[in-house]
C-alpha cells in the first residue's frame, strides 16, 4: 500500500479578487495527525475549501500534491478518488437523499467500476460504525443532515470519515457544538482511523479536543499563513495564554486576512 502524503507549498488563494491565503506551507504524512489553530477569520476554512476544490476559491500561486500527484489539476470528484476527505464546518442539508444512499454512492464513486461495495457489506459496515458512534438506526434512513442537531451533524461527518476511509482527511471544527460525551465519541472515531495510511488535519479552536486526539504537530495560522508550529504543548500554551504572545513575538498587529481590496 502506498503511503499517504499531502504537500502544500506556497499556497495563495483568493476569493472574488481578495487574497485570503497568503503563502501557506504544510505537509501531512500517513500516520500523522496535525492540528491547525488560529483566531477567527484567519483563513482556516478557506484553506480546507480550496484544497477540496470549491469553485469560488481561486488558487493564484503555489502547489498542492497528494501522493506526489498534482491535486490542483484534479476535479472535485478526482480529489475524493485520490483519497481526500473534508468534514465541513457547516455541513449542508440534502433533502430527498438518505444518509445510507449518500454514503453508498460516495463509497462507490471512490472505487473502480465493477468493484462496487456489496449491499450486504455496506449495511454491515454502516451498522458497525453507527453503533460505534452511538447513532440510532433511524439515521441511516433520514435525509442527509436534514433537521440534524449540531452535534448529530458532526457525528455524521465522522460516520462518513469512517465509512469512506480516506488517505487524507481535513476536519473543520468537528468539535464545535459537541457535548462532552459526544466529544469523546467523535474523538474515538477519529482515533480509530489512525494508521500509517491515514493522515489528518484537524482545524479547531479548542485544546479540549486535543486532550482526546493527541496531535503530532500543532500549527498556528494568522494572516493566511502558518506562523508557528510545534508539538501538542503548543496547543496547551495557546489555551492558557491565548494568541497575543505569538502576535508580539512576530510583530503582528492584525491577525486576520485583512480588509484591504
Ligand atoms: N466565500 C467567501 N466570500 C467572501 N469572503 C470570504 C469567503 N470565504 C471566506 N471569506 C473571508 O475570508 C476570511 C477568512 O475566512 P475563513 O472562513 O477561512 O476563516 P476561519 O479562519 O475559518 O475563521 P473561523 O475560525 O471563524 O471559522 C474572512 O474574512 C471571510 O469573510
Ligand atoms: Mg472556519
Amino acid at each position: 500500500m502506498s503511503a499517504s502524503n499531502l504537500k502544500i507549498e506556497n499556497l495563495h488563494v483568493s476569493i472574488e479578487g481578495k487574497e485570503i491565503i497568503k503563502g501557506l506551507d504544510l505537509e501531512i504524512n500517513g500516520g500523522e495527525i496535525h492540528a491547525v489553530m488560529g483566531p477567527n477569520g484567519t483563513g482556516k476554512s478557506t484553506l480546507a475549501s480550496a484544497i477540496m476544490g470549491h469553485p469560488k476559491y481561486e488558487i493564484t500561486e503555489g502547489t498542492v500534491t497528494i501522493d506526489g500527484k498534482d491535486l490542483l489539476e484534479m476535479e472535485v470528484d478526482e480529489r475524493a478518488k485520490a483519497g481526500l476527505f473534508l468534514a465541513m464546518q457547516y455541513p449542508s442539508e440534502v433533502s430527498g437523499v438518505t444518509n445510507a444512499d449518500f454514503l453508498r454512492t460516495s463509497i462507490n464513486a471512490r472505487r473502480e467500476e465493477g468493484d462496487e461495495i456489496s449491499l450486504m457489506k455496506f449495511i454491515k459496515k454502516m451498522d458497525e460504525k453507527m453503533a460505534a458512534l452511538g447513532m440510532g438506526e433511524e439515521f441511516s434512513q433520514r435525509y442527509l443532515n436534514e433537521g440534524f442537531s449540531g452535534g448529530e451533524k458532526k457525528r455524521n461527518e465522522i460516520l462518513q470519515l469512517m465509512m469512506l476511509e480516506p488517505k487524507i482527511a481535513i476536519l473543520d471544527e468537528i468539535d464545535s457544538g459537541l457535548d462532552i460525551d459526544a466529544l469523546k465519541v467523535v474523538s474515538q472515531g477519529v482515533n480509530s482511523m489512525r494508521s500509517p495510511e491515514f493522515g489528518c488535519l484537524i482545524i479547531t479552536h479548542y485544546q479540549r479536543l486535543l486532550n482526546y486526539i493527541t496531535p503530532d504537530k500543532v500549527h498556528v495560522i494568522m494572516q493566511g499563513r502558518i506562523v508557528k508550529s510545534g508539538g501538542a504543548e503548543l496547543a496547551q500554551r495557546l489555551e492558557a495564554e491565548g494568541y497575543d504572545w505569538i502576535k508580539e513575538e512576530l510583530g503582528i498587529e492584525d491577525e486576520t486576512v485583512g480588509q484591504e481590496a
